[in-house]
């Protein structure tokens, strides 16, 4: 694992956003796997100011989210769905049609799940996996767990993921309490990860990550195992490493 260690948040961001340029502008075609979060909405403003000024074209990308809340359809102001459209897609010119997201209105986890694990089949996964970490070193949405989860699956959020994703709702009691999330092996399968971690919440995530077993009781420790994964993290992030 490579480490790029920033300043702060806003650094973490363009290191973030340079690098999934230069993939675009070396593979104009590419797939990108994208996580949504706070994490990465500074790298997606650095994208859209980059298009902006004609330095990055989207119109051959496609894009495979990592998650999506169960019961929450796309237009739903909560959905990863409506974050991506609204931070990222709605404003560079990638055709829609190639942006994919797990489908939170089909409450047929099964079938939600089998679509989208043929889908990234079909596509031969990612070349580039963008992915934050959460507070309880989640990746996606593939929770501490006795086993690690290999493909699209449904998931139970645990309380303390609830509770740090409540600040994006009016209330916990508001965030659903199930999630489609693409399983470790998707994320395993993509040719190049690229983790970003920025504040002292992420730092016990972030060294059980790097340093801890490879256990899934810390998903994110599984990447370890991946030969190209890149992480980008402030000094806070990176204060227990
Ligand atoms: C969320 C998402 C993850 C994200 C993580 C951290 O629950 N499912 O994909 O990486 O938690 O979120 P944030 O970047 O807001 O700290």
């Amino acid at each position: 694992m490579r480490i790029i260690r920033t300043a702060n948040y806003e650094e973490m961001s363009v290191r973030v956003a340079a690098i999934i340029a230069a993939q675009i502008t070396l593979k104009p075609a590419s797939k990108l796997g994208l996580a949504t979060g706070s994490t990465p909405l500074g790298a997606y403003r650095e994208l859209v100011a980059a298009h902006r000024e004609g330095a990055l074209d989207f119109s051959q990308v496609s894009t495979y989210n990592l998650d999506e809340y169960r019961g929450l359809s796309g237009d739903d102001p909560q959905s990863y769905r409506y974050f991506m459209d609204e931070h990222l897609f709605s404003q560079v010119n990638i055709d829609r049609a190639q942006t994919h997201v797990p489908d939170g209105s089909n409450l047929d986890a099964a079938e939600a799940c089998a679509s989208y694990d043929r889908l990234l089949e079909a596509a031969g996964y990612v070349d580039l996996q963008l992915l934050g970490i959460g507070n309880n070193g989640h990746i996606g949405f593939n929770e501490p767990d006795d086993c690690f989860a290999t493909g699209t699956h449904c998931v139970d959020l645990t309380e303390s993921t609830i509770e740090a994703n409540s600040r994006l709702f009016e209330s916990p009691d508001d965030v659903p309490r199930q999630a489609y999330t693409m399983g470790i092996q998707a994320i395993m399968f993509a040719r190049r990860v690229v983790v970003a971690a920025s504040g002292t919440k992420k730092a016990e995530a972030v060294r059980a990550m790097c340093e801890g077993l490879v256990t899934p009781s810390c998903p994110a420790s599984i990447l370890q195992l991946h030969p190209d994964v890149i992480l980008i993290a402030d000094e806070e992030a990176l204060s227990l490493c």
